[in-house]
């Protein structure tokens, strides 16, 4: 399926335990309150591959090989975006997900996996029109995880994660916000970023 509608879409990242869902969440209703037209959607997907991931790279009893995890997430990311993203976009609407591409290039680029590769095998999930870094220091993060931690959940695998992401920063692709402030005081920055694109995009 094509992209073909006039619809906006927009991705957020970070490490996990950033307040990155909380933040997506919030976005996502303080723009409809606006009266923009949004869909929540978030990666790992609701779909079969995505129910896969969770159980078996996220929740297994060790981390699976780096290539298996990058190959199940670009597939995941391919239905999700054919199931999901684009046939909201063709209605118009403004689409945010919890996660998106640059999380298959920080987690898997940060086990080892040469970048380029991952993007190859994501050639089919087109750019966002903008993408948001939430940063929070992978020490901050490391002590509000759950007890029931995922496989990337340790202080090593997110030290090299957020050096991935910052790549990404620097390359102008993803806009940091500082996540280590008030949930308040970064939903406003978030907030403010986000209408400020959509003003100029249209
Ligand atoms: P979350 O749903 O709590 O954000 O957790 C998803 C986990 O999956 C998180 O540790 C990041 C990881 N992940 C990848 O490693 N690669 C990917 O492409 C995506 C979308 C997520």
């Amino acid at each position: 399926m094509k992209r073909k509608g006039k619809g906006v879409f927009i991705c957020v990242e970070g490490l996990d335990g950033c307040g990155k869902t909380t933040q997506t969440k919030l976005l996502v209703r303080r723009l409809g309150k606006k009266g923009y037209n949004v869909t929540y959607t978030a990666e790992p997907s609701c779909g079969e591959i995505g129910k896969f991931i969770k159980k078996y790279c996220l929740h297994g009893k060790k981390r699976v090989s780096s290539i298996v995890e990058a190959l199940l997430f670009a597939a995941d990311r391919y239905e999700h975006v054919d199931n999901e993203i684009i046939p909201a976009l063709n209605e118009g609407r403004l689409v945010v997900s919890d996660r998106y591409v640059y999380s298959s290039l920080a987690y898997q680029g940060a086990a080892g996996l040469d970048l380029k590769w991952i993007e190859k095998i994501n050639e089919h999930a087109m750019r966002p029109d903008l993408a948001i870094f939430v940063d929070v220091e992978p020490e901050v993060v490391i002590h509000r995880l759950k007890p029931k931690k995922s496989v990337m959940e340790n202080l090593e695998t997110q030290r090299k994660v957020r050096e991935v992401y910052m790549k990404f920063v620097e390359k102008g692709e993803l806009v940091k916000i500082d996540g280590n402030r008030p949930k308040k005081e970064v939903a406003d920055d978030i907030l403010t970023i986000v209408l400020r694109f959509l003003e100029k995009a249209s």
